[in-house]
């Protein structure tokens, strides 16, 4: 199935990436289909017919992948492989790392286009979306806050998000220059 042949590909770029750096850069990959019901919630959104069509056409998340890793280079290292393996065409890319959104989220999205027989174009768009443990962290918190007050929390909950998701890029940043410290460290008390 598609799902699994995608999910086969992202890890063999995660064990590209393992192999070439030495260390394990991803901590998890999930996978979800998106229900009925979040997919009729969507064609309703954006005022389009209720119907599988349609939906394979105009729903780019109806397969989501989520790959959650240690360091924010490494996002960015995956997205790069992404891009040189060339098995599936990257139709679209979302750095929100570089240009967060207005309530603080930060994450790498891609958007790749997979054979897909049944669809009239024969094709289906898969979404990967690439972060930290860090911002993973943050998202589940605002996913949570966001479901519990519908989309419209108290102005000093969203502030306080604004400023948790400020000290999670610091976080990352700091995290990632430590790392790359040790790194190096390691590499020279080896020759
Ligand atoms: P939809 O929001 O899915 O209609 O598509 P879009 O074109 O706006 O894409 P976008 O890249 O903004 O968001 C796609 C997915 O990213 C969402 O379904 C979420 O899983 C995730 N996402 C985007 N924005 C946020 C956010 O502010 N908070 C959280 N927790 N997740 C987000
Ligand atoms: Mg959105």
């Amino acid at each position: 199935e598609l799902e699994q042949e995608v999910l086969g590909w992202l890890s063999e770029l995660v064990d590209g990436l393992y192999d070439r750096q030495g260390e394990r850069p991803v901590e998890h990959i999930r996978s979800r289909i998106k229900s009925a019901d979040g997919m009729r919630e969507k064609l309703a959104r954006k005022d389009l017919p209720q119907d599988a069509e349609t939906a394979v056409g105009a729903i780019s998340d109806i397969i989501g992948f989520r790959l959650v890793t240690h360091f924010v280079g490494d996002v960015y290292e995956l997205v790069k492989s992404m891009k040189a393996d060339g098995r599936y065409f990257v139709v679209k890319e979302k750095d929100y790392i570089a240009s967060p959104k207005p309530n603080g989220y930060r994450s790498y999205h891609v958007i790749i286009e997979c054979p897909f027989p049944p669809a009239a174009k024969g094709t289906i768009r898969v979404e990967i979306q690439l972060r930290t443990i860090a911002m993973d962290f943050w998202a589940s918190l605002e996913h949570k806050i966001n479901y519990k007050f519908e989309g419209n929390a108290p102005q000093h909950i969203k502030t306080e998000l604004v400023e948790c998701a400020r000290m999670v890029s610091d976080l990352d940043a700091r995290m990632l220059s430590l790392n790359e410290e040790i790194l190096s460290l390691s590499g020279e008390t080896e020759d």
